[in-house]
C-alpha cells in the first residue's frame, strides 16, 4: 500500500497525549524559570522538553508511516494464495496491507475495539477502510478475543500480529493467545509478531510447544514508539510438521521462505 486510503487512527493514544502533555508542561516551567531568572533551571527544562518532543515526533511517525512501512516490506513474502489471520487487528494497517497482497487469498482480521488500545477503533471503522483500500471482498473481521479464537485447527498459512499480545493484561492470557496462533497455523505454516514488550516470553511458549524453527529481531527506528528503549521486535517462525496433502500440494502454499 503505497499510498494510504484508509484512516489508522494512533495506537495507545493516552501515551501519546502523555507524552504532548509532558512537553507543554515543561516549556511552561521554563519560561517560569527564565521569567524568574533562574537560568540553568530553564535550561533544564528546555532540554527535558526538547527530550520529550522528540519521543512524541517518533511515536506519530511510528504509528502512522514506520509500521506500515515495516510490515509492507514483511508482507513481500506472500503469494497471493495464502488464507491469513491477524490477531488484534484494530483498524487494519497490517490486515489490510496483506489484503492488497492477497488476489487469490483472504485475510481475517480479529479484534474487541479497544479504544484505549488504538484511536477511534471500531468495527465499522475498519470495514470503511476495506473499502477504501479496495479490498473489502478478501477481508473477514470478526469480533472476538484472540485467547479463544472461533476458528478451526490449521486453518491459516500465516498468522500475524503487531503491537496486539501485550494488551493482554496478564502473561497466561499472553501465552493462551500464542498457543491459539500455534492452534489454527496450519503444519509449516508461518507467524509473524511484532511487539515491544515480551516477545522472548512468545518465543519460550512456541519452544514448549515443540517450535524450533524461530527467532527475534530487531525492526529498527521505524518500530520505535518514542525512542530505542520502547523498540519492537519480531518474533518469526515456523510451525514444524508438513502440510497436509491437499496444502501441499500448492505451491503457493509455500508462504515465508524468508522465515
Ligand atoms: C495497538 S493496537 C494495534 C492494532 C493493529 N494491529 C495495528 O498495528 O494497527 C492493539 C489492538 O489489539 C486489540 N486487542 C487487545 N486485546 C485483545 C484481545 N484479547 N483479543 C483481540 N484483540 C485485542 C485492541 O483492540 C487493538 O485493536
Amino acid at each position: 500500500m503505497s499510498v494510504k486510503r484508509g484512516k489508522y487512527g494512533f495506537d495507545a493514544p493516552w501515551a501519546l497525549g502523555g507524552l504532548l502533555f509532558g512537553a507543554v508542561a515543561l516549556l511552561a516551567l521554563m519560561a517560569l524559570s527564565f521569567v524568574n531568572d533562574i537560568l540553568a533551571a530553564g535550561l533544564a527544562f528546555l532540554a527535558g522538553a526538547l527530550y520529550t518532543l522528540a519521543s512524541a515526533s517518533s511515536y506519530v511517525y511510528t504509528t502512522r508511516r514506520g509500521k506500515f512501512a515495516v510490515w509492507a516490506k514483511e508482507l513481500e513474502r506472500l503469494s497471493g494464495d495464502e488464507d491469513v489471520l491477524d490477531l488484534g487487528c484494530g483498524r487494519g494497517a497490517v490486515l489490510l496491507l496483506a489484503a492488497g497482497r492477497l488476489p487469490e487469498g483472504r485475510a481475517t482480521g480479529i479484534d474487541l475495539w479497544s479504544g484505549k488500545d488504538q484511536s477511534g477503533n471500531a468495527e465499522r471503522v475498519t470495514r470503511a477502510n476495506t473499502e477504501a483500500e479496495g479490498v473489502a471482498e478478501r477481508v473477514e473481521l470478526v469480533t472476538g478475543d484472540m485467547r479463544e479464537l472461533p476458528f478451526e485447527d490449521g486453518r491459516f498459512d500465516l498468522v500475524v500480529s503487531s503491537l496486539a499480545i501485550h494488551n493482554i493484561p496478564d502473561a497466561e492470557g499472553r501465552a493462551r493467545a500464542v498457543k491459539e496462533a500455534d492452534r489454527v497455523l496450519r503444519p509449516g505454516g508461518a507467524l509473524l509478531i511484532a511487539d515491544f514488550q515480551r516477545t522472548e516470553d512468545y518465543e519460550n511458549t512456541l519452544r514448549e510447544a515443540g517450535w524450533t524453527d524461530l527467532r527475534r529481531r530487531d525492526l529498527g527506528w521505524r518500530f520505535w514508539y518514542g525512542g530505542p528503549w520502547f523498540r519492537t521486535d519480531m518474533l518469526e517462525g515456523r510451525k514444524p510438521g508438513t502440510p497436509p496433502a491437499h496444502q501441499a500440494e500448492a505451491p503457493a502454499k509455500e508462504v515465508g521462505d524468508g522465515v
